[in-house]
């Protein structure tokens, strides 16, 4: 019987050391560590990310940095007790999934980034515990379902390009009202709700660029008075709502290149002010871009090339077969053939236009 009682003893004892350390996630993990008023070194973590690891050496910790390692799987509790951690970073990890209560006791927190990886879902809070966290990047990763951004009153800058998500919710931003900048080009959003920054007024710069929009509703931008930077080049829209902003609302530089307007509403344009505007890559009818230019005169706005798009064959406006003075404010198919039949097979012409005409 004793040989057992042994064997017994042995994996209590390995069971108990390894609840008492159970986190899994940092095997042999190679990291970029800076200590407060020291240089950065690069050492082997073997348990969680927490005060009492070796490779910190009983020194304070400001910044973390883990490149290029295998991490599947970011597990419950592994980031905790670092009291004076201002940043960590994951680039090119292969993490697949973060558990909601990764991080724990980071008091001074101010940028998270997970760059570069697989992960696919993003759970409710996950970066609001315990951390003032005014950077959260997590541009190129998979990330198709966000639950919130709720209660990070410090946010300010929310990086999240080239992932796969097709929908802001309303409910997003509950309680993190500092936010001033988000970047979500290149995902997969659809159509806005309206609404859904009510809870974020003083965001200035908003990228949703190289994404699947094909209308602006009604109350879309409700709230947002003065943007500095309204980004939405290369979606497939057809149709905005004159209402789609508050009355009066600035938007410093507006970009609208790239899609699929045959015109732009008499009532937006009574609605809003620009100091810069990008329409180029539309198959806007050539009495509609009239009036845009009329606008943008009354107004002292500039019009803007689109960026990349130098090519002189693009066209300007297309003329539809029924000839009118007037704008008419409908959806034209007819411009739109005649757009596409003018950049087809042109591939530096077809850079230019919303990925609708390729
Ligand atoms: C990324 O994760 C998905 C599952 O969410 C998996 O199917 C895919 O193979 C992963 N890609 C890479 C490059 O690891
Ligand atoms: C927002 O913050 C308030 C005050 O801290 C809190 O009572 C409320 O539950 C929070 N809302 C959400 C949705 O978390
Ligand atoms: C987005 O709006 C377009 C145009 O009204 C509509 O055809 C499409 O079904 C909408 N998509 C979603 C996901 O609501
Ligand atoms: C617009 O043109 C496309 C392609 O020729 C056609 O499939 C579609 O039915 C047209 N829509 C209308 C409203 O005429």
């Amino acid at each position: 019987m004793k040989p057992t009682r042994g064997i017994l003893t042995i994996l209590f004892v390995c069971a108990y050391l390894s609840f008492a350390n159970c986190c899994h996630t940092f095997k042999n993990t190679e990291a970029e560590i800076k200590p407060q008023n020291e240089q950065v070194y690069t050492d082997k973590i073997t348990g969680c990310i927490e005060r009492a690891n070796d490779a910190f050496q009983g020194k304070t910790i400001e910044h973390v940095a883990v490149k290029q390692q295998m991490l599947p799987h970011i597990f419950r509790d592994s980031i905790r007790h670092l009291v004076k951690l201002k940043s960590i970073r994951f680039e090119k990890c292969e993490i697949e999934s973060i558990h909601p209560y990764t991080f724990r006791n980071l008091p001074r927190v101010v940028e998270i980034a997970f760059t570069g990886n697989n992960i696919s879902e993003i759970k409710a809070e996950t970066f609001a515990r315990d951390m003032p966290v005014q950077i959260l990047n997590l541009n190129d990763n998979n990330i198709k379902s966000v639950e919130n951004f709720q209660n990070m009153p410090k946010l300010k800058r929310l990086l999240i390009k080239n992932n796969k998500i097709s929908a802001i919710t309303n409910n997003w931003f509950i309680n993190s009202t500092s936010l001033q900048e988000i970047d979500i080009s290149h995902n997969k959003l659809e159509n806005l709700t309206a609404n859904c920054f009510q809870y974020t007024k003083n965001l200035v710069k908003i990228d949703l660029s190289y994404n699947d929009i094909s209308k602006l509703s009604k109350n879309t931008f409700d709230i947002l008075k003065n943007i500095d930077f309204l980004n939405l080049r290369n979606n497939r829209i057809s149709q905005i709502d004159g209402n789609a902003f508050v009355n009066n609302a600035v938007i410093n530089h507006l970009n609208l290149g790239a899609n699929k307007l045959n015109y732009l509403p008499t009532a937006l344009m009574d609605n809003i002010k620009v100091k810069t505007f990008t329409i180029t890559g539309n198959p806007m009818r050539c009495n509609c871009i009239e009036s845009v230019t009329k606008w943008l005169e009354r107004i002292e706005g500039v019009m803007v090339p689109l960026q990349g798009c130098t090519d002189s064959r693009l066209p300007y406006c297309v003329f539809p077969k029924i000839l009118s003075l007037e704008c008419e404010e409908n959806i034209d198919n007819e411009s739109v053939q005649r757009y596409m039949g003018i950049i087809k097979g042109n591939k530096e012409l077809l850079a230019c236009a919303s990925d609708f005409f390729y």
